[in-house]
């Protein structure tokens, strides 16, 4: 069982379900990680309380086209979207700040219940316990979880028994393998309907610079995981013998981020010392981008039928509406 709690005011009372994956599983995936011949670290684990607000700090980039275009998507089709939400509880997936959902929500009066599905608890707290302050009438749940997961509805009493549908922004899904973006969307049909928002193909020279900045706050939140591992695995990443990379495989259609090595050197998590070459990478993410094509068929094969997509004005991003067939 979670451990449950309200927080913060009366008046505004926000129900946490907190499922946070233990110290012990960051552990393990790290040693694991760290032992692969490519050395991988999930990207969800770059998400502790700076790694979220650097993420924040990066959506407001002028390189960061993703989350202008998505929002000024929702901005667009309000009402669309919100007709096609109908009256159920919304559960959004990855809900970080929550500032997307907020135009949503303000064209859907009709949805009383939100839910924020976020691994960064202290981050997702802050952001339900806003939105309830700012909309009236509106309830917000938390659960704090990892959404790669089976989903603990069941465990979750206000979500039994409850008609939902699901948000899913940011187009986070691109950081699955596109076959474990198949699974993934068949696990969370559990939750219904799902709007999801899904980044296009598009130039290197676009694509790049959208992920390593010219103030190096992208650089800074990957390596935000290394001062994330000395700290709580005790470990010794000197941050000054590493720099950041991320480079678009056109034949792949991803976005391939990483930590660099610069120079041959023997890192200690605790007692096991880590190598590394010159020059030698540690995977913090993949970013597939879609043709909407392609995307499509992807939900498809999850069991998904496409009901409509919108997209921004210079075809940068793309947001889904999915229905289960
Ligand atoms: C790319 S950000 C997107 C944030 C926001 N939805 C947006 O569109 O701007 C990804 C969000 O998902 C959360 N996240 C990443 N991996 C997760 C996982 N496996 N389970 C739950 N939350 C995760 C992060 O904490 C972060 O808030």
């Amino acid at each position: 069982m979670p451990a449950s709690s309200s927080f913060q005011t009366q008046r505004f009372p926000v129900k946490l379900y907190d499922f946070h994956p233990p110290i012990d599983d960051f552990r393990s995936a790290v040693v694991e990680g760290l032992s692969l011949p490519q050395k991988t670290i999930s990207p969800k684990f770059l998400y502790d309380k700076r790694g979220s607000e650097l993420f924040d700090a990066i959506c407001g980039l002028p390189e960061y086209y993703l989350t202008r275009s998505e929002m000024a998507i929702l901005q667009t089709h309000a009402a669309a979207i919100a007709a096609s939400l109908g009256n159920r509880t919304l559960v959004e997936l990855g809900s970080g700040s929550s500032q997307k959902v907020r135009i949503l929500l303000q064209a859907a009066p009709q949805i009383t219940t939100y839910v924020g599905v976020d691994i960064s608890r202290q981050h997702l707290q802050e952001a339900c316990q806003a939105l309830t302050q700012d909309f009236a009438g509106l309830g917000a749940i938390a659960i704090c979880a990892d959404y790669t997961q089976p989903l603990p509805i069941d465990s979750v009493p206000e979500l039994r028994d409850q008609a939902t549908v699901g948000f899913f922004p940011g187009s986070s899904i691109g950081n699955l393998e596109p076959a474990e973006a198949v699974a993934f969307l068949k696990t969370i049909s559990v939750l219904g309907d799902l709007v999801i928002g899904v980044d296009l193909k598009k130039s290197a020279q676009v694509l790049e610079p959208a992920y390593d900045d010219a103030q190096g706050v992208s650089a800074a939140f990957a390596l935000n995981l290394l001062e994330r591992i000395n700290r709580e695995l005790d470990a010794d990443f000197d941050l000054d013998q590493f720099t950041y990379r991320a480079h678009y495989n056109p034949d792949a259609g991803r976005i391939e981020m990483a930590i660099v090595s610069l120079r041959d050197q023997t890192v200690q998590l605790g007692d096991i010392p880590i190598p590394f070459q010159t020059g030698e990478t540690l995977r913090t993410e993949h970013s597939y981008k879609y043709t909407i094509d392609e995307f499509q068929l992807l939900a498809m094969e999850a069991g998904f039928k496409p009901v409509q997509v919108w997209t921004d004005p210079d075809q940068l991003f793309s947001l889904h509406h999915l229905q289960q067939l």
